[in-house]
């Protein structure tokens, strides 16, 4: 009911929302850039049929959305990440022998080729038969990480499996804490926003779920894109132009990048962490304009609604697989059972652990996409 009552408010006001919508929520300033020329060239708004176009309704059986590994996986992945296991490696420096992997290897290109790249664009994959530890686990997902291409590392650390837990119960993301290092819920993201180059696989595997909340939460980009399209178009033009974005966790500086940008088939991709935004935005002492703080809290408002959040709870073991640039994700918030702390006893895990990996695959969709135009900006 929430969701038609939003849809038919923003129906009925559509066709002056560019104009008194705006002047009377964020301005006069909004209404008047809202049709400034701009000289950066934008794709008019234009609904885009996809089979990334999904609702939570089309899938009214959970199970639905997640897949089996063949027992040829279970059996190949289980042993080799056994033997590897033994030898305690790290995973940020080791090389991965995929000439060991054969059947996951398979496996791994036919999910992305049904999946992610066509197919509704995520997954979520069971956990490996026999293996229970955490380092056995992150092994696993690393990987089929690898089985698609070169995993990324993803901090000036150079971790390219990178653990998601809270670090401190009382610091938040807007004290500057990162949202991986968090147990705030909300803020629905792509994780592509601190390089940027881009990139289209992420992979997210329940390590340890939370005591209390922690829900995953899942929504098409391009059902948000095209009831943009419908409701206010001029915010899809907005996104196509420049905001300011950091590269936390590599370094102090700044790049400028569309929000909005259309991969080679004319396939709506986002790159968007509010969070992340509005810090650049504010340490570069550049406000936000109106017009573009318009054009975020409609993705925001989007990505609140039930009608377009699709929730489930990952059980230990459960990985989400999904085309980063064409999914929403995020969370719940979440409470431990145990103390936040900067290091995680892996041997004896009591709160929510999670590992994130990132790959850039050999797919031509998603190349010479890369909208920066402005690089290593500093303060
Ligand atoms: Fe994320």
């Amino acid at each position: 009911m929430a969701s038609r009552f939003v849809r038919n408010t923003l129906q009925l006001i559509r066709p002056v929302v560019s104009q008194q919508h705006q002047q009377r929520c964020y301005g006069a300033a909004a209404a008047a850039t809202a049709t400034k020329a701009d000289t950066q060239t934008v794709r008019p708004p234009k609904k885009v049929n996809s089979s990334k176009h999904y609702l939570p309704g089309d899938f009214p059986n959970e199970q639905s959305l997640r897949l089996s590994f063949p027992d040829a996986v279970h059996k190949e992945l289980s042993a080799y990440v056994r033997s590897v296991a033994k030898t305690k490696p790290n995973i940020d420096t080791m090389k991965v022998d995929t000439s060991k992997l054969q059947a996951t290897q398979e496996f791994c290109k036919q999910v992305e080729q049904d999946h992610i790249l066509n197919g509704r664009g995520f997954v979520i994959l069971p956990p490996i038969k026999g293996l229970d530890t955490i380092p056995e686990m992150r092994l696993a997902t690393f990987f089929m990480t690898a089985c698609c291409g070169e995993p990324l590392v993803q901090n000036a650390e150079g971790n390219k499996g990178v653990l998601v837990y809270d670090r401190d119960a009382s610091r938040l993301m807007r004290d500057g804490q990162r949202y991986h290092q968090s147990h705030e819920g909300g803020s629905l993201h792509t994780d592509n926003v601190n390089v940027p180059d881009v990139w289209e696989s992420m992979f997210l595997t329940c390590l340890y779920p939370a005591f209390l909340g922690g829900e995953s939460i899942v929504v098409s980009a391009t059902a948000v894109h095209n009831y943009l399209v419908e409701v206010c178009p001029e915010a899809i033009e907005t996104l196509q132009r420049d905001y300011y974005f950091e590269y936390r966790g590599f370094s102090n500086k700044f790049y400028k990048a569309p929000i909005l940008f259309y991969n080679t088939r004319g396939e709506p991709c986002f790159r968007y962490l509010r969070d992340y935004m509005e810090s650049a935005h504010k340490r570069l002492n550049t406000p936000l304009t109106n017009e573009q703080l318009l054009a975020i809290d409609l993705i925001d408002a989007c990505n609140e609604l039930s009608k377009f959040q699709l929730r489930t709870s990952f059980a230990k073991g459960e990985t989400l697989w999904c085309n980063d640039v064409q999914t929403f994700h995020g969370r719940t918030r979440f409470v431990d059972s145990g103390k936040a702390g900067l290091v995680y006893d892996l041997d004896h895990p009591e709160n929510r652990l999670y590992q994130r990996t990132w790959v850039k695959t050999e797919n031509k969709d998603f190349r010479g996409i890369n909208q920066s135009r402005y690089e290593n900006i500093d303060a």
